[in-house]
């Protein structure tokens, strides 16, 4: 396959404060003059950041390893899992189509993409949403067929499970990956035949699963604030945004569009229209620094304590973990109905302190969420934390 630039591309590219922290430090693991050897992993951060490798990316990422633009994108074009053009701002699928899968179904899998996204491999759907490519061997061939969306795999296909999951995604929603087929892992579909003591009731789902359940980014776009790289080595024992470092550069090419959609991956997660949000109980480490009360918005009046000593569960608000909820307390906030009552300016305080988790309340449609518990009403998360379906 031919692997070139996409045509058309994005002015500029920078890294997110947070990633270009990452990306130093990850230059740092190197001795002097082996800068170079930080390529694939500044090429992958860089794709994770915004979907896809722009050659301002590729140029960027060169110039900070001091090599030559030729070098850079010699890797770039040579690994196919590095996208040279724009993918879909909700999801990019990689349909494999290998021997096992092909034997098992992967041709009606491919037919289910050319319905559903778009009649080619490569080309982004009709509302810029979803792409999707054919890819060889994934190594789950006990799981035939099977695709890789974002992050993770999604096993022992049908055509018609596997369009169900593109709704679910369509839809805002992250289905749970693994095998869609009632399997736990690769054992036989009728049952072990061996290793019977085994205890698979250890966790919910098998190990990839269950990682991918915990992590929640299974399409999200990675901006470097989720988990932090420390480089004692370097003398730094903080992440850089609870460091109060804020000289790195802005968010990369903002307000350019990204793709055919005309809006910016990172116009698109503000909005809630780059992908669902991960309904994550366990996120990014919260630092036990002091709550700022800074940054545009009006900060929302909060309770000395909970009302009656009993506050609600705000872990039922999907994106809330036992971290937020400990940050939450701390800003006041202990009840659905305060949540629900805030207003684009509460919002926007709220959002701009939460330290680790910033942009939280709109990515993850808090106030709609809150408004619904508050009124006595179930979420779609909620009945799940209540059965315990979700972790922290
Ligand atoms: S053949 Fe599809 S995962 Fe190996």
């Amino acid at each position: 396959m031919l692997r070139r630039l996409y045509h058309e591309q994005p002015d500029s590219f920078a890294f997110t404060p947070a990633n270009r922290a990452w990306a130093e430090g990850q230059i740092s693991k190197y001795p002097e003059g082996r800068q170079a050897s930080a390529i694939i992993p500044l090429l992958w951060r860089a794709q994770e950041q915004e979907g896809w490798l722009s050659r301002p990316a590729i140029e960027h990422v060169a110039a900070m390893l001091d090599m030559a633009y030729i070098r850079a994108l010699e890797v770039a074009t040579f690994y196919f899992m590095f996208q040279l053009q724009p993918v879909g701002s909700v999801a990019h699928v990689q349909v494999c189509g290998t021997t096992s899968c092909m034997i098992c179904g992967a041709e009606d899998l491919i037919g289910v993409c050319k319905d559903k996204i778009a009649a080619k491999a490569h080309e982004l759907s009709g509302d810029g949403r979803f792409s999707w490519e054919e890819v060889e061997c994934l190594g789950a061939c006990a799981n035939a067929p099977m695709v890789q969306i974002g992050k993770d795999y999604y096993e022992d296909l049908t055509a018609e499970s596997f369009a169900a999951l593109l709704d679910d995604f369509a839809a805002g929603k992250v289905p749970v990956p693994g095998p869609q087929n009632g399997r736990y892992a690769a054992e036989p579909l009728s049952g072990l035949t061996s290793l019977t003591e085994y205890d698979s009731g250890k966790t919910q789902y098998n190990a990839s699963a269950q990682a991918a359940v915990d992590l929640q980014d299974t399409i999200k776009r990675i901006d470097g604030t989720e988990v932090p790289l420390l480089t004692p080595w370097k003398g730094d024992t903080k992440h850089p945004e609870t460091r109060g470092d804020t000289s790195a550069d802005p968010r990369p090419a903002a307000g350019k569009p990204a793709d055919e959609t005309g809006v910016s991956e990172q116009e698109a997660t503000a909005k809630g229209t780059g992908g669902p949000a991960p309904e994550a109980q366990a996120e990014a480490p919260a630092d036990d620094q002091p709550v700022a009360a800074e940054g545009p918005g009006v900060k929302p009046e909060g309770l000395s304590a909970a009302r009656g000593g009993q506050a609600d569960d705000l872990k039922q608000i999907k994106g809330v973990g036992p971290k937020l909820e400990d940050l939450l307390h701390s800003m006041g906030f202990y009840h659905f109905d305060q949540i629900a009552a805030w207003g684009p300016e509460e919002i926007a305080w709220v959002d701009q302190n939460l330290q680790g988790f910033k942009g939280r309340v709109t990515r993850d449609t808090w106030v709609a969420q809150a408004k619904k518990l508050a009124a006595g009403e179930e979420t779609e998360f909620s009945s799940r934390v209540k059965k315990g379906d979700v972790y922290d």
